[in-house]
């Protein structure tokens, strides 16, 4: 069970994971079990002193790394930018190993970034002498900027992790009063590759059947209506005119053009890159490449990153390179390699009863009609290069990067691939209690995305705002649509209300040895 590997973040790979127990029998759930089946290991093995004090040591190899890190930098500041990111160049002309770009982008993820990376200033605003001006509360779409590195808001429960209330964004504001701001708590980005082909390949499945039915309808010279379904989730219903035009009127849970957006809590961004492209942009003030030529061609509008009168420079910060499409893919490579979440039952018998007692009310009430826990990835493959054409940079979702990764439907086949997310990457309306202060990216204030609860566990507090301290508060706030589940759910009696909180505590991660 125990998995070594060379770069340094192997060392993260459980040894804890592994000290969980022997054998995990879960009573009432049969081993072909479709989701559950694929998320359990039939036995978890404890490793052998030998194996521990192999992980100890590389460990302690990792921590003297990083402590030379920081000597380096304090002998010649700035040098570490160096190390931690590969450039366009080194894209399209040096051969990159998918561990190379693994490890650079957790350099990447950890550093603090300064001025001279182009971090800080907002709206061509120049702030007086060296130190630039940190924004709590956002200005607009133009970010704050508030923190000066990823780890600073994702760390909880580990790397990558998600943030603390007092790590919240405040994002959509005035730039100064934080009620002027939409609160959003910073969620944990284990799993995110396999997400994004998820939703690629839903966004495909659409879209062939929006084409497929306006062609039909032409051919036909009749109005033809068609259910939209994408991985047996239903988005609704689609009308083609014999013209060739489609009504997008009864289209559920996703945009009218069909893209499935899984990043953010509302579900605005379609890809990691674009989802990593905002954050250097609104939590760091750096702008990347790509954004800044498509606002030289009209293709975006300038106005939230600046009235710089360079169009390399449109924050006015003097730095002209801040973000290339290297970094980007450097970022990108490193999420779509992360681990997945785990399931971890608890070992106590008692509560083991109540784990899958809670798992399976947890489908009767309706709970899994929203978070659907397995959706299948047919292509494992993703392009996490630095263009969508060529040259590609294919990174493998189920197999690269650090473990445990999505497992096999069959073992004696290669596809598909499980993702036990408990999400159907669908936006719904959670009634008006719940909703933000505004829209976010066109999805209006009281839609959100079903967040996939995977890796819940770690991951307080709860919802978008991080409003909810507890997994039941979560509940509970549900409204809208969700409304009559949630009614379900006070409806049992404590000891089953308990059995799903139990279950939910379940969706863990796997424990890592990490000297912090
Ligand atoms: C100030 C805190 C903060 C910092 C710093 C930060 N993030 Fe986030 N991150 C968040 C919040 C809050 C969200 C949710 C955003 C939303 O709902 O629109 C988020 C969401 C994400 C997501 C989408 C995850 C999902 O499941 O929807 C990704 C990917 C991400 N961040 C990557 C990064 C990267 C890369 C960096 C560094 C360039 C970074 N973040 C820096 C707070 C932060
Ligand atoms: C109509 C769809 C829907 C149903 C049904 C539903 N949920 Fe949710 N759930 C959501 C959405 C959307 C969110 C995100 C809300 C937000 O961002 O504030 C969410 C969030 C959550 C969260 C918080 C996750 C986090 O990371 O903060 C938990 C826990 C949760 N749901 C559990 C449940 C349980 C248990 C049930 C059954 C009683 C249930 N949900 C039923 C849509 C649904």
């Amino acid at each position: 069970m125990i998995r070594l590997t060379n770069h340094r973040t192997g060392l993260r790979f459980g040894a804890a994971a592994a000290l969980l127990g022997a054998v995990v029998a879960i009573p009432g759930v049969a081993r072909e079990d479709t989701w559950l089946g694929g998320i359990l290991a039939d036995e978890m093995v404890i490793p052998s002193d030998e194996a521990l004090l192999v992980q100890v040591g590389e460990a302690v190899e990792l921590r003297r790394r990083e402590d030379f890190d920081r000597m380096l930098d304090a002998r010649d500041p700035g040098e570490l930018i160096e190390h931690a990111t590969l450039t366009t160049v080194d894209f399209d002309h040096r051969p990159i190993t998918k561990e190379t770009l693994f490890v650079v982008g957790d350099e990447l993820f950890g550093l603090l970034l300064r001025p001279e990376n182009g971090w800080g200033a907002r709206d061509g605003r120049k702030t007086p002498g060296y130190t630039p001006r940190l924004g709590r509360v956002h200005r607009g779409t133009a970010g704050g900027p508030d923190a000066f590195g990823c780890f600073g808001c994702h760390s909880k429960g580990g790397p990558d992790g998600a943030g603390m209330q007092t790590q919240n964004a405040f994002l959509l504001g005035d730039g100064g009063r934080l009620s002027s701001a939409d609160e959003r708590n910073p969620p944990h980005l284990l799993g995110l590759g396999p997400i994004a082909v998820l939703a690629a390949e839903m966004t495909n499945e659409l879209q062939a059947q929006a084409a497929q039915t306006a062609e039909k309808a032409s051919e036909k010279g009749r109005d033809i209506e068609q259910a939209l379904s994408a991985k047996g989730v239903s988005f609704g219903r689609i009308v083609g005119h014999p013209d060739g035009s489609l009504d997008r009127a009864a289209v559920e849970g996703v945009a009218e053009d069909l893209v499935v957006r899984p990043f953010g809590w509302k579900g605005h961004q379609a890809t990691l890159r674009g989802m990593i492209e905002e954050s250097f942009h609104i939590h760091q003030g750096m702008l990347s490449l790509p954004i800044q030529e498509k606002v030289r061609d009209g293709e975006l509008d300038g106005q939230p990153y600046g009235d710089g009168k360079r169009w390399f420079d449109l924050d006015d910060d003097g730095v002209t390179l801040e973000v290339d499409a290297g970094m980007l893919a450097t970022m990108v490579g490193y999420l779509a390699q992360l681990e997945a979440p785990i399931l971890r039952p608890p070992i106590d018998s008692g509560l083991l009863d109540a784990f899958a007692a809670g798992r399976s009310s947890f489908e009767v009430i309706g709970c899994a009609g929203c978070h659907v826990p397995t959706l299948e990835i047919a292509d494992p493959r993703m392009n996490v290069g630095t263009t969508d054409e060529r040259p590609r940079f294919v990174v493998d979702v189920a197999r690269d990067g650090d473990g445990p990764k999505v497992e096999p439907k069959y073992a004696s086949k290669t596809t598909p691939f499980l993702v036990h997310l408990f999400s159907d990457l669908k936006r719904h309306d959670m009634g008006p209690a719940l909703a933000s202060r505004s829209e976010q990216g066109g999805v209006p204030a009281r839609h959100f995305l079903t967040r996939p609860l995977w890796g819940l566990a770690d991951t307080a507090p709860y919802l978008h705002d991080g409003r909810a301290p507890t997994v039941h508060d979560a509940i509970v706030l549900h409204g809208g649509a969700a409304a009559p589940v949630r009614d379900a759910y006070l409806a049992l009696d404590e000891g089953e209300r308990a059995s799903i909180r139990v279950f939910l505590a379940s969706l863990s991660r796997q424990p890592k040895l990490f000297l912090p």
